[in-house]
């Protein structure tokens, strides 16, 4: 790991029980990088593995019959994997902390916000009562929320959408974690409150150096906010470039999709060109690369054996058999496809 390095997930395999003898892996073969003050993007559809990669990382499937099987999640120097469950609650909440894709389901109901936000500082700091309330209001006042005395006293229900989302954004940074866990932290909210949320997840990463793994399935938002970015596919890392990269040279077909699939200003939805099929079941992947029955450009060898991810750049991997110098083809130009 380098000097600058903060997170190093290798070779991650998690595995879910579909029966009495019988697991099936959600995501494999993961390996990504964060850096300290970095904001990665991990992007992909709906079920290709982001929440269960992240809730790999803090451990956190105990609810779930998920198992992590293989693999490494180094974090300042200490893997994860290996702490005991003691050490592991130490670190989370504290150095690693995470904002859930649902915010009313992670806030406790029954409880006003100051109650859940004192009890979480008060878990990992030596704060008194006192302190970890004056401390609280001054997270929720940080977080921008105008009011923090009137809404530290109310209960989940009584807040708009955007506001128990900066409530989380709150409660996840009173600690001052130095890596951020946001899984779909906009998704249910509307333009103008994702906009702001985006804002003060940037300003954390400017302030305090935070750094920040952004899971989404939306690029518009990975395109405004991070450096770099992951995309998944099927439970695996398909492709990895910086985020400038991504955008005016996607290298796998899938990325391609996706960037092609984001609306643009002027051009009616029913006209943008689409991937068809969906994600497949993870107790159905296909063999060979797992893109194939819905790629434009597959070949004999895609359905019979996976591509490895390979550098094809300094700075960009991917994973397809059209960047090997075996299969890479000429399109009609006479330019090799990237
Ligand atoms: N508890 C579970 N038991 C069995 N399978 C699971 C479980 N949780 C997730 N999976 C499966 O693992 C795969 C990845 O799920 P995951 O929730 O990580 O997707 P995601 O990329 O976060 O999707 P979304 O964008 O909808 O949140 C899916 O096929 C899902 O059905
Ligand atoms: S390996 Fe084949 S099927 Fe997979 S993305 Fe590349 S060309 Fe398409
Ligand atoms: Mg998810």
């Amino acid at each position: 790991m380098s000097e600058n390095n903060l997170l190093k997930v290798e070779n991650l395999r998690t595995e879910f029980k579909i029966s009495r003898k019988k697991s099936v892996a959600a995501v494999s073969d993961i390996t990504f990088e964060i850096n300290k003050g970095e904001i990665v993007g991990l992007v992909g559809e709906s079920g290709c593995g982001k929440s269960v990669t992240s809730l790999s990382i803090i451990r956190l499937l105990n609810d779930t019959s998920g198992e992590i099987t293989h693999g490494s999640v180094w974090f300042k120097g200490s893997n994860l994997l290996k702490l005991s469950d003691e050490e592991m609650r130490q670190i989370r909440g504290k150095e690693i902390a995470m904002i859930f894709q649902e915010p009313m389901t992670s806030l406790n109901p029954v409880l006003r916000i100051d109650n859940q936000l004192i009890e979480a500082i008060q878990l990992h700091t030596e704060y008194t009562k006192q302190e970890a309330r004056e401390h609280a209001l001054e997270t929720l006042r940080s977080v921008g929320i105008p009011d923090p005395e009137r809404v530290s006293r109310c209960y989940p229900h009584q807040l708009s959408g955007g506001m128990s989302q900066r409530v989380m954004i709150a409660m996840a940074m009173s600690c001052y974690p130095d890596l951020l866990i946001a899984d779909e932290p906009t998704t249910a909210l509307d333009v103008t409150i994702q906009a702001q949320i985006l804002d003060l997840m940037q300003g954390i990463r400017n302030t305090r150096g935070t750094s920040i793994l952004l899971i989404t399935h939306d690029l518009g938002i990975v395109a405004e906010t991070c450096s770099r970015v992951y995309v998944m596919y099927a439970g695996r890392i398909i492709e990895e470039a910086p985020v400038d990269i991504l955008f005016s040279d996607p290298s796998h077909p899938y990325t391609q999709g996706l960037i092609a699939s984001i609306p643009k200003l002027g051009l009616e939805a029913e006209s943008l060109p689409f991937i068809p099929g969906s994600v497949p079941d993870i107790t159905m992947m296909p063999g060979g690369c797992r893109f194939h029955p819905r790629c434009r450009y597959a070949m004999e060898i895609c359905s019979q054996k996976e591509p490895e991810l390979i550098s094809i750049n300094e700075s960009q991997k991917c994973r397809c058999w059209l960047k090997t110098s075996e299969y890479s083809i000429k399109t009609e130009n006479g330019e090799s496809r990237k």
